[in-house]
């Protein structure tokens, strides 16, 4: 019975073969840096040009492995609103470690006039759905399929299955070598889609890595006293002779 509960604790979902299997899902699963460093890369260069990540600060990017140096650096190239200046005009200046990453749409009705739908901001995205990772990953890599005969697909949209409504205004954006990786990964859509939705992921939930560190030592903790207890036991009930 304790084998099968430790088992049962410490084996992972099988996955399928089309969603890649999330390591970071079992219960003492880690992030990956490597991969989260590739989805920021991913996010970056791509997604941020139309979604926003309000709640992210870039001083919480160490936790992808960015050193102070980088965040400094990476903050400031991105601008962003900082008030009117004398002629009521909106001023911006260059991002701090303690901003909050930029939204590249003032309000959602000018996203939507951009674009014909607002595109949500992506700090909580892994946890709108339940199975997020799997379901952003399969958003990403479902669309240039036919559609059903019957299903108009209007101009400036797109037909992707996993959408709610089978047509989304979100384009195909992760083409082969759409994000230039810094470590030289070969950036096919499947491997930017994976290192994207981990990044999603981590963003959602920053502390799992610590909370699955802390889960660890629990785990190794209990079973020092189950050794005890057991150990205990045979002592007290030991047959006297
Ligand atoms: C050209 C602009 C654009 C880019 C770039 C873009 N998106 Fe989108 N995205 C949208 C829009 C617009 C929507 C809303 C679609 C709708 O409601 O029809 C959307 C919706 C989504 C959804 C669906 C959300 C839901 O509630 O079903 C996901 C997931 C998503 N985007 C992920 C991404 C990721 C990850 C990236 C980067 C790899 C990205 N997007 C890049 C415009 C964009």
């Amino acid at each position: 019975m304790k084998r099968f509960l430790l088992l049962s604790l410490l084996t992972t979902i099988p996955a399928t073969a089309q969603t890649p299997h999330w390591s970071f899902q079992s219960p003492t699963g880690q992030f990956d840096r490597a991969t989260l460093k590739r989805g920021y890369e991913v996010y970056d260069q791509v997604c941020a040009t139309c979604h926003g990540m309000k709640a992210l600060t870039f001083a919480e990017l160490s936790g992808i492995g960015l050193s102070e140096d980088d965040i400094r650096k990476t903050a400031a190239t991105k601008q962003i609103p900082d008030g009117t200046d004398a002629g009521g005009q909106p001023k911006t200046r260059a991002a701090t470690p303690d901003d909050h990453l930029p939204s590249p749409f003032p309000s959602d009705e000018a996203a939507t006039q951009a674009l014909g739908a607002a595109p949500p901001d992506q700090s909580h995205l892994a946890q709108t759905y339940e199975d997020g990772p799997t379901r952003i990953y399969a958003y990403l890599t479902s669309y240039g399929q036919t559609p059903p005969p019957g299903l108009k697909i209007p101009p400036g949209r797109f037909y992707n299955p996993i959408d709610g409504a089978k047509i989304t205004a979100m384009p195909p954006v992760l083409t082969d070598d759409a994000t230039t990786y810094s470590d030289g990964t070969k950036a096919t859509t499947a491997q930017q889609a994976r290192d994207v939705t981990t990044f999603l992921a981590w963003a959602a939930d920053p502390h799992l890595n610590q909370r699955h560190h802390i889960g660890e030592a629990a785990i190794l903790y209990l079973l020092a006293l189950i050794v005890l207890a057991t150990l205990t036991k045979h002592q007290i009930w030991r047959k006297r002779p």
